[in-house]
């Protein structure tokens, strides 16, 4: 099953209520909700507060994507405030065990992020406790920015270590993913789809969810 999750970061800030249904009403399967500090990433973006006047808004899971350092202390925060998936980079959290148990505890799915350069190694000894690996195919900060082709070979890797390990496990990929190379990271093995730019950039976004629908179905 593939998902796409149109991420809220392209979207029009002054009207996000009205963004978060378009896009639902257009067929997004979730909706990702993109966390910056200007301390973990070179941006500052939206918060729990955000988060939780969004929600309403939204019958699909809101997919929060941290990039703040630290982690843990603003977890429970987006828990109370509607998210459903939680997910971090390793590099911001003292002890990635312990934030991946805090955010299950937190009643969400706890998700681990790797930036272009970061190894997925860091998988080694949690894999019983992540219920989604999020590739990043650009560096963290920016909606807009080009596919890093290197990231194809990694999500590879990423399908062979979930199918391994025989759990239902997400794979989802974040970064320039557009119509033209949406089948590429389908059949490197991802399943969850992150789209900013393609999806709130476009004007109608039924089109433009169609055509990566379309591309997606010609990767079958
Ligand atoms: C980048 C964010 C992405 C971003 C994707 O740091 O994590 O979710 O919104 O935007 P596009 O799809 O435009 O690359
Ligand atoms: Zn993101």
């Amino acid at each position: 099953m593939a998902r796409i999750a149109p991420s809220l970061l392209s979207a029009d800030f002054a009207r996000l209520g009205d963004e978060v249904r378009d896009v639902i009403a257009a067929g997004a399967d979730l909706i990702h909700f993109d966390v910056m500090d200007n301390h973990y990433v070179p941006n500052l973006t939206v918060g729990p507060l955000v988060c939780e006047a969004i929600k309403p808004h939204s019958s699909v899971p809101i997919d929060v994507h941290l990039m703040v350092k630290p982690v843990d202390r603003i977890v429970p925060d987006f828990a109370k405030a509607g998210a459903s998936i939680i997910s971090f980079h390793p590099e911001a959290s003292e002890h990635i065990d312990r934030t991946l148990s805090l955010i299950r505890d937190q009643g969400c799915k706890a998700g681990l992020v790797f930036n272009p350069a970061t190894p997925l190694a860091w998988l080694d000894h949690v894999m019983d406790k992540v219920d989604l690996i999020l590739i990043m195919s650009v560096n963290p900060g920016f909606g807009g920015q080009s596919f890093i082709a290197s990231a194809l070979p990694k999500i590879a890797e990423a399908r062979r270590r979930i199918d391994a390990s025989g759990r239902d496990i997400w794979l989802e990929v974040d970064g320039g993913v557009k119509a033209d190379n949406i089948a590429a990271v389908a059949k490197a093995g991802a399943d969850t789809f992150v789209a900013g730019s393609a999806v709130f950039g476009e004007k109608d976004r039924k089109a433009a969810m169609a055509k990566l629908r379309g591309a997606l179905a010609g990767a079958r």
